[in-house]
């Protein structure tokens, strides 16, 4: 038997960069740069087709069509070649009659389409709500596909999509793995924040086997295709914030980049073992917010297994500026002595007591690993 995301779930999404612009040539360039450039290695091992890959219309046996005229050799074929490669295979449907860009949906025939993917070897069902039929309400249209999936023969990670406000107190009922948040992530530093920061104080519903999703992460989409075009585009210390604020809340980390053609700046990021070793760590507490009367600030703390603490410290500020980083909020004493590394620079910073001052650049953070002497 196979507990299904235990960890956050790691990999690639095509929707953030590339929406319906989609190709088998793009998803096996994109499988062969996850085994290239280290991203597999690192844990992203995910590659999920999102919208778009199918018909408007099913067979005329009620099955779902790939598009052939962009995935000449079908979805098992996408299937093998990522299993070939150590990588696992993800693809998107809705649990109403359309998806969200007008495709055929899944209401009606969940139980042949979780048939359909198991035969294609799929591993994750990333699963939206667009047109859902009057009268059917959210958590049954997700526990009529949870149902098919666990009946399909085949482990699939199930990735629910936005269903209705407080989608994290029912959604893991309906044996859903994770559990989007909010609305669409555009690449802007305001949208970063208000999906990121809308996660902290829901810490309590996220744990193995079933996660908080804030959405895909946009690091690198650097202003261009699909949500890139909708939010204009981030710099690298608010896309560094961005990802370090996901491992604090232990989110799924799906990248959405153009991961053939990824500046250096942002592989560095993506690949920073410190923080993956965060986001993926064994005790799976996600972080928790400590108070503060300064607004523009956000300080987060995520006890880590082996008695370590986190914290990190979000400037929203338009300038740097000093902030005095305390402990006593997390079960050690004000007097303990605690020594500091830097899990975004890679730097030991020495013993502390008392607390330490620390200056942050705007728009940007600190990521302290602590260790009680
Ligand atoms: C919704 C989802 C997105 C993406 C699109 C596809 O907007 O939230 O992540 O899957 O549908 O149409």
């Amino acid at each position: 038997m196979a507990m299904l995301a235990l960890k956050p779930p790691m990999g690639w999404n095509s929707w953030n960069t590339f929406g319906g612009n989609i190709n088998e040539r793009l998803i096996l360039e994109t499988a062969d740069a996850m085994v290239s450039e280290g991203y597999r290695d690192a844990g992203y091992n995910i590659l999920t087709i999102d919208d778009c890959w199918m018909l408007k219309d099913r067979d005329e046996n009620g099955n779902l069509q790939f598009d052939k005229a962009i995935f000449p050799h079908g979805m098992k074929f996408i299937g093998d070649y990522l299993h070939e490669r150590g990588l696992k295979f993800g693809i998107y449907e809705d649990a109403g009659t359309l998806t969200c860009a007008g495709r055929a949906g899944s209401f009606g025939y969940e139980r042949q389409d979780a048939k359909l993917f198991a035969s294609w070897g799929v591993d994750l069902l990333k699963y939206d709500f667009c047109y859902s039929s009057p009268g059917s309400s959210d958590v049954n249209l997700y526990r009529r596909m949870g149902q098919a999936l666990r009946e399909s023969g085949r482990d699939i990670i199930f990735s629910g999509c936005w269903g209705d406000e407080g989608v994290w107190k029912w959604m893991r009922s309906t044996g859903a793995h994770m559990w989007r948040l909010t609305g669409d992530i555009k690449d802007s530093w305001d949208s970063i924040c208000e999906v990121g920061l809308g996660a902290v104080g829901l810490e309590a519903y996220s744990g193995p086997c079933g996660w908080n999703d804030p959405d895909m992460l946009v690091v690198g989409v650097d202003g261009k295709g699909y949500v890139g075009k909708i939010g204009g585009g981030s710099t690298d210390d608010e896309y560094q914030t961005h990802f370090a604020l996901w491992c604090m809340l232990n989110a799924p980390l799906l990248m959405g980049h153009d991961l053939r053609n990824a500046r250096p700046e942002i592989k560095k990021i993506l690949l920073n073992k410190e923080l993956i070793d965060i986001n993926q760590d064994d005790a799976a507490i996600t972080a928790y917010k400590i108070p503060t009367t300064r607004d523009y600030f956000t300080i987060l703390a995520k006890p880590l297994y082996g008695g370590d603490i986190v914290f990190m410290i979000i400037n929203k500020n338009p300038y740097w500026t000093y902030y005095p980083l305390s402990w006593d909020y997390c079960g050690w004493e004000i007097t303990d002595e605690v020594s500091m590394r830097d899990c975004i620079n890679h730097t030991d910073l020495g013993t502390f007591k008392h607390g330490l001052t620390v200056k942050i650049e705007a728009h940007s953070c600190i990521v302290y690993r602590a260790t009680r002497k």
